[in-house]
């Protein structure tokens, strides 16, 4: 059911759990998006299986089917998700960069998921190991919106913190935080199908902000 939805495209390359909690907040018919496409650059991920799996259209474009060129592999990723009608995009665990097809199509309406508390440890594939091997006490996750300024920039529109614990390994301190995306993901793609204002966090004492 998608009346009086926001229509939502995921884009996918790795694991998809994510995705699963996308498509499980989307099971509730008073969620505010519906995902209504889900694509891949890599045509055996688990991810896209999941999403077959759960009924929903899917397209794999690898970019050695687009004559080894990522621009075209956009074009075509972008071609398709607005055939499907997509409105927003989310890009739950998509490890390439986008080009300017798929930016210039969905501007303004694009989260990104990331392990950390942007910014830092920004910029890689490794920030969950990055966290560990700084010492650093407390990493997180981050959902912002995807803008034209970089790897893992654009506004922050939701970020948690995750205690790092004595004995932790990437694996397990993985587990945690991908139990916080899997709750922040969703609620931030809900607020952006309703228009709402990023998530108001805590704010420090005397800050001045209201
Ligand atoms: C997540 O940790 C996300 O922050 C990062 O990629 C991972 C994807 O995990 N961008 P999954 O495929 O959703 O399980």
């Amino acid at each position: 059911m998608t009346a009086g939805r926001r229509r939502a495209g995921v884009l996918v390359s790795g694991t998809g759990t994510n995705l699963a909690a996308l498509l499980d907040a989307a099971a509730d018919p008073g969620y505010p998006a519906a995902i209504v496409a889900v694509a891949s650059n890599r045509p055996s991920c688990p991810a896209l299986a999941l999403a077959r799996a759960r009924g929903v259209p899917t397209l794999a474009v690898a970019v050695r089917h687009a004559d080894g060129d990522p621009v075209r592999r956009d074009a075509r990723l972008a071609a398709w998700l607005l055939e499907q009608g997509v409105e927003l995009l989310v890009l739950a665990g998509y490890d390439r960069l986008l080009q300017p097809s798929l930016l210039d199509a969905f501007r303004g309406r694009i989260l990104n998921v990331h392990p950390s508390l942007l910014p830092a440890f920004g910029g890689g594939m490794d920030a969950v190991e990055a966290a560990l091997a700084h010492g650093v006490l407390v990493t997180g996750c981050t959902v912002h919106l995807v803008g034209d300024t970089g790897v893992d920039a654009g506004p922050i529109v939701a970020q948690e913190a995750v205690p790092i614990l004595a004995g932790d390994t990437p694996d397990r301190l993985r587990a945690r935080i991908h139990e916080v995306e899997w709750r922040l993901l969703p609620a931030a793609l809900a607020r952006l199908a309703t228009g709402a204002p990023p998530e108001a966090g805590p704010l420090p004492a005397g800050s001045g902000r209201r």
